[in-house]
């Protein structure tokens, strides 16, 4: 191993043991993990809304708000992949079982809904990205500068 001489074995075992954790991350890990894990899974429900929107709007020959739906679930995959990201690199796992998805969204209030009517789903799309506010304003209010990433992550 040909390490600079300036990085004793010390700073070694650390970048190995902790990745992108250094002193100068002021969070708790397995805290922010925790919260990152809640707020995917409200992406993922948001998007599996919108795509669900998508395809039922097909058959009521509206196919603008259908590709609006569309674009949107796009959207939401993206901050759900940002997210995965995140909860990786702070050394935690991204939550895959489909049916704590739906429990960890549940909690945070989303939870994936088909109206009657177009007009029902917009509101519901509404209804979910609000909550998505309330939930990521929370986080970043509460890591202030104790973790400059994933703040910018989240907003
Ligand atoms: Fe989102």
């Amino acid at each position: 191993m040909n390490i600079a001489p300036q990085y004793s074995e010390e700073d070694v075992r650390l970048a190995i043991e902790q990745g992108p954790i250094t002193a100068a991350y002021k969070a708790a890990p397995d805290q922010v993990i925790r919260e990152l894990n809640q707020l995917r899974a409200t992406e993922i429900a948001s998007y599996l809304q919108y795509k669900q929107h998508a395809y039922m709007a097909v058959s009521m020959l509206s196919p603008g708000i259908k590709s609006d739906f569309e674009a949107h679930a796009a959207v939401e995959l993206d901050h759900a992949d940002r997210l995965a990201k995140r909860i990786q690199q702070l050394g935690g796992v991204p939550i895959y079982n489909p049916a704590e998805l739906a429990s960890q969204a549940a909690d945070m209030g989303v939870h994936p809904e088909q109206g009657a009517t177009l007009w029902d789903m917009v509101i519901e799309n509404l209804l979910t990205e609000r909550q998505q506010i309330v939930a990521y304003t929370t986080l970043i209010r509460e890591l202030g500068d104790r973790d400059f990433i994933t703040e910018l992550i989240a907003s």
